[in-house]
């Protein structure tokens, strides 16, 4: 019988064509996934990557609550367009904490994935409040009622605890100081500040809405959005691996 002949049960039969299918698809899936739990580290570790701190994680939350990832992506390519618009290509650790992640699928707007230190404060608050105030030709829409929110810190213990239950290394010390740093990171004259830094080495302390009396979601996601892309060094990187 010629291997014509046999095939022919698969050109009779839909359902066994289906079957055959499937298990041709699994045994590619498996050979491309199965290797993955026996890497060491599929995600390789990055020196300066810390978890996010409560008001960046309250930031965050804003982020995703506002849907900013519908317009903006948080992924620069290892392409030589994109990185010479946007810098450094992304690393995977550089999502490790993010849980959901906000690659986002869409670029209405601009990457994000590094827009942490690229304008001041202020730009941020006012860009936010009215677009078109500081970029003219702008499609993006308006939030001026972050301003006058005050940040939601009660449950932001919680939130440390579910991102634990993910794999982000909060220790117990941060849960129980959570709500205490959300403030302390919004406040550069308070008390808290030493401590606080203590918990997150590198953070950035600073009243980042210009309105010292109170800590509103404006703070939380101009502080989420300036430390994006800050964390690791490339200086170090680029030199041993030539990346670039
Ligand atoms: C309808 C699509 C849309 C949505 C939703 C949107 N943006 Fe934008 N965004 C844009 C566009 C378009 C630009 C480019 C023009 C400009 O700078 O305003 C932009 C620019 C930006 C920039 C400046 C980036 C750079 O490198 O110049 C930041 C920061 C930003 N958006 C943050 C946000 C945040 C935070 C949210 C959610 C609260 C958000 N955007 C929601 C469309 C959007």
């Amino acid at each position: 019988m010629s291997l014509w002949k046999k095939h022919e049960i698969f050109e009779k039969k839909s359902f066994v064509l289906l079957v055959g299918i499937v298990i041709v698809i699994a045994i590619g899936g498996l050979v491309e996934i199965v290797p993955l739990f026996y890497l060491k580290s599929t995600i390789e570790k990055v020196e300066g990557m810390r978890p996010y701190t409560p008001l960046e994680l309250a930031g965050r939350n804003v982020y995703i609550r506002e849907g900013c990832y519908l317009c903006h992506s948080q992924m620069i390519r290892p392409m030589r367009d994109e990185i010479e618009r946007y810098g450094h290509f992304s690393l995977a650790a550089e999502s490790m904490y993010d849980h959901p992640f906000q690659w986002g699928s869409k670029r209405t707007g601009p990457d994000l994935a590094r827009v942490g230190g690229k304008y001041s404060d202020e730009w941020h608050h006012d860009h936010l409040v009215d677009p078109r105030s500081v970029v003219p030709e702008s499609i993006m829409p308006g939030y001026p009622f972050l301003t006058g929110e005050r940040v939601e810190d009660r449950e932001i213990a919680a939130h440390l605890e579910a991102n634990v239950v993910a794999g982000v290394p909060y220790t117990e010390e941060q849960i129980k100081n959570a709500r205490l740093d959300l403030r302390a990171q919004a406040d550069p004259e308070g008390d808290d500040v030493d401590a606080f830094l203590e918990r997150y080495p590198n953070a950035i302390v600073r009243d980042f809405d210009g309105n010292p009396g109170e800590v509103t979601e404006m703070d939380a996601l101009i502080a989420y959005l300036q430390m994006l892309g800050t964390l690791v060094d490339f200086s170090i990187y680029d030199d041993k691996a030539n990346l670039r």
